[in-house]
């Protein structure tokens, strides 16, 4: 398996896996709109390859984080790997190679909305524990943040999601 940045040859295969992990075509449309905004991050679209076909992929953009004042943070959504190929690692790799180089870019901090037993053991934590609130009612297990090297404290507030997440 290979990881690498998405390029503009791979968005019609990364439009059909979106498609075929969630059986919906929502978060597709989602990457679509993120990537015209200015809430894209290139690096931090990344594709998995077997055997140089793309068979998951993981997306990391900036949402808001608004408190006294209001921080860039990074969202991790959506996160798909085709259905053959599930529960091979490769969602956990691209989860993990997207936190280095989110890292590297000296990010603080990284937000998702998912599965607890699957996100805590890429050391993701309930987001309360940070004074961290979601805009919209969800259990609070699952609004989960991953501290960055670059954490401060003043990351802390009410996420705010862009227009473009309102489909999924
Ligand atoms: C979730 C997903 C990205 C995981 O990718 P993957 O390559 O299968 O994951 P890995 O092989 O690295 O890890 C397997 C883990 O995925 C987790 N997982 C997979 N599908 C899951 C689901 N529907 N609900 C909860 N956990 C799930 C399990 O916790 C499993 O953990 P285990 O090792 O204890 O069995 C993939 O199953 C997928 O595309 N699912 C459909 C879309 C989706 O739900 N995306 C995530 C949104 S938060």
């Amino acid at each position: 398996m290979n990881i690498r940045c998405e390029t503009l040859p791979d968005y019609i295969v990364i439009a059909e896996v979106n498609t075929l992990a969630f059986g919906q075509e929502n978060e597709a449309k989602l990457v679509q709109e993120i990537r015209h905004s200015d809430r894209y991050i290139p690096e931090l679209s990344l594709v998995a390859e077997v055997e140089n076909v793309v068979v998951g992929h993981i997306l990391f953009s900036y949402i808001d984080l608004v408190g006294e004042e209001t921080l860039q943070v990074i969202g991790l959504a959506p996160l798909a790997v085709h259905p053959q190929f599930q529960k091979q690692g490769i969602g956990s790799a691209l989860i993990k190679a997207g936190l280095e180089i989110a890292d590297a870019k000296r990010e603080a901090i990284v937000i998702v909305l998912g599965h607890p037993h699957f996100y805590t053991r890429f050391g993701f934590q309930p987001s309360v524990i940070y004074e961290i609130k979601s805009s919209f009612p969800v259990p609070e297990d699952v609004f989960m943040v991953k501290p960055l090297q670059n954490y401060q404290k003043k990351y802390k507030g009410k996420v705010i999601y862009p227009a473009a997440f309102d489909g999924v």
